[in-house]
Formats: C-alpha cells, structure tokens, sequence
C-alpha cells in the first residue's frame, strides 16, 4: 500500500470556519453516498486504464472512500479540502482502504487546486463534488475543471439538501426551534447568514466547459434516531455548538425532546433525493 501523501499548493488555506471543528461529527453522523449514486460514477471509471478521481471538498473522504469499494481498480485519488481537520478525518478513514491505490491529500480551496508539476500521469478522469459545490466560486473550480482534467474526463456535482431544507413535520419543527435561538435567517457558521447560489447548478454547468449534463434523481429513505440526529446536527454549518454558546446544552435538550416526540418506533423518516449532475465537455474531448 502506498501511504497518503499530504500537500498545500498554491495559497495554504486558512482553516475552514464552517467545517473544521465539526470534522468528528460529520464522520459520525453524516450519511453515506447511496449505493445507486456510486455504481453511476463507478461506470464512468469502467474500462478506463489506472484511473484517477479528484474529489473537491472531500470532507471525510465520503465519495473516495464510496469509490474504493465500487471501483477496485482506481489508481489514484486527489481529495482537496480547505479544512485540515477533514483532511485529517479523510486520512484515517481512507488509508486501510487504499490496496494498490495512491492518495494525496490537498489542503486548498478547490479554486485554487494544481496538479503536482509534471504529474500527467494523475490528470483526472473524474472530477467529484459532493454537497461542497455551493460553497465554492463555481465558475472558478470548473474552468479548474477543465484546466485539469483528462480528455473524455466527467464532472459530478452532487448532493441531498440537508436537514435544514427537508420537508417533514419533524424538520419543520427544528428549524422552527433553531430559528427560535439563532434568529430566522439559516446561519452559515458565526459568521454570516447562508445564502442561496444565484444561479442553478445546471445554469452554472451550461455556462462553462462543462455543458453537456445528464440528471440522475436517486430517492433515499432514512430512519434517523433522535440522537444521531443531534450529532448530526453538532456537525452542520446552520446548528453547530458555536452559533449557540452557552446556551447550546438547553438547545440541545429542547431539541432531544421535540425529538423524541416526533419518533415513530424510535426513528424519525426522511425522504431524501440523492441528485447527480453528471457533466462532460460540450465538442468531445480536448
Ligand atoms: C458539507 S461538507 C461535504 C463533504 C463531503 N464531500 C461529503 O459529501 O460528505 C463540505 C466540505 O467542503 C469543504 N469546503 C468548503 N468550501 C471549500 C472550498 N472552497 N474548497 C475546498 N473545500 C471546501 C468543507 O471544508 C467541507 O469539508
């Protein structure tokens, strides 16, 4: 096995506000990507000799991770962050799982990603972005994209909303209860209010390289328990510990309760819908 190498091109981010203490939590907590969404990207991989995945805002490494499993022949994978806590949670869970397959590490903004000079070998045949793509300059990390990426080369951008989003009576009732201690606005770490990409990921993929996109809906059931639920909660940028200071126990027992008593069987459902933006170059290849 080739140990995963760690590296900071270009500018060395600072840590990333929203995400870096929450990195335990979000390997805890956070779920999966669905099987369906994997076999999808594993088919892209299909036939093509050593293959090479750069993830954009890896987090804990969830789709490298998905991949190993789905794609045994991967060669190589580059997973950028911009919080080294989530490169450090990525590492641990990747590493027993690499085999034969090489990893960087890259602490950066996906904007500012660079291949390592001369490394050809390791352009990417697929470029992955999953629940990260709303935090980036997106017009900035596709033409990265496709600076980058091998001929014939895809792009996924993907995701699944969030607890915050869902619509279901349990949802509803936290987001009522955290807008009742941190406001009405979605927060977005202490920082800053969340807001919304101004344009649509398919508007953002039409304006670049990147113009020939396919849809793929993937339904999800969850049962959530209570308790994850909380966990789950400690580890997003609307509900961290931070945002409530010292009053984030009794949020936190609010929360539980309210919890409790939507459960059904001990579990809370939520009906999730597993979005992949499957993108290739407009014209062919390069
Ligand atoms: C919600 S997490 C998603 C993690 C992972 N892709 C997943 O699906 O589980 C978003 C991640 O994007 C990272 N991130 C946010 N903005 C970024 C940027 N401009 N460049 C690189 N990473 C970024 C955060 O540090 C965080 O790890």
């Amino acid at each position: 096995m080739t140990g995963p190498r760690t590296s900071s091109p270009g500018r060395t981010p600072e840590q990333h506000p929203l995400f870096g203490a929450a990195a335990t939590d979000y390997e805890r907590y956070r779920p999966g990507v669905p099987t369906p969404a994997v076999q999808l990207l594993a088919d892209v991989l299909q036939g093509r000799p050593n293959p090479v995945l750069l993830d954009l805002g890896t987090g804990t490494g969830q789709v490298p991770r998905a991949l190993l499993s789905a794609a045994p022949g991967l060669a190589h994978i580059e997973a950028v962050d911009s919080s080294q806590q989530m490169l450090d949670q990525a590492r641990d869970a990747l590493a027993p799982k690499l085999g034969g397959c090489t990893l960087r590490l890259v602490h950066a903004a996906a904007e500012a990603y660079t291949p390592l000079p001369g490394d050809e070998a390791h352009s990417p045949d697929l470029i992955t972005c999953c629940r990260a793509f709303h935090w980036m300059n997106r017009a900035a990390v596709l033409a990265m994209a496709d600076r980058v990426a091998a001929p014939d080369a895809a792009v996924a951008i993907m995701g699944d909303g969030s607890l915050w989003t869902h619509e279901a009576d349990w949802t509803r009732a936290l987001r009522e209860l955290i807008q009742h201690y941190l406001g009405a606005e979605r927060r977005a770490g202490t920082g800053a209010a969340y807001r919304e990409p101004g344009r649509s990921y398919e508007e953002d993929l039409a304006a670049s390289a990147w113009n020939e996109v396919t849809e793929h809906a993937f339904p999800v059931d969850r049962a959530w328990a209570p308790k994850d639920v909380i966990g789950y909660l400690r580890s997003t940028s609307f509900a961290g510990p931070e945002l409530f200071g010292e009053q984030h126990a009794a949020f936190e027992a609010q929360a539980r309760t309210l919890l409790d008593a939507h459960a059904c069987g001990g579990s809370l459902i939520e009906h999730a819908v597993f979005t992949v933006l499957l993108a290739r170059r407009g014209g062919g290849a390069r």
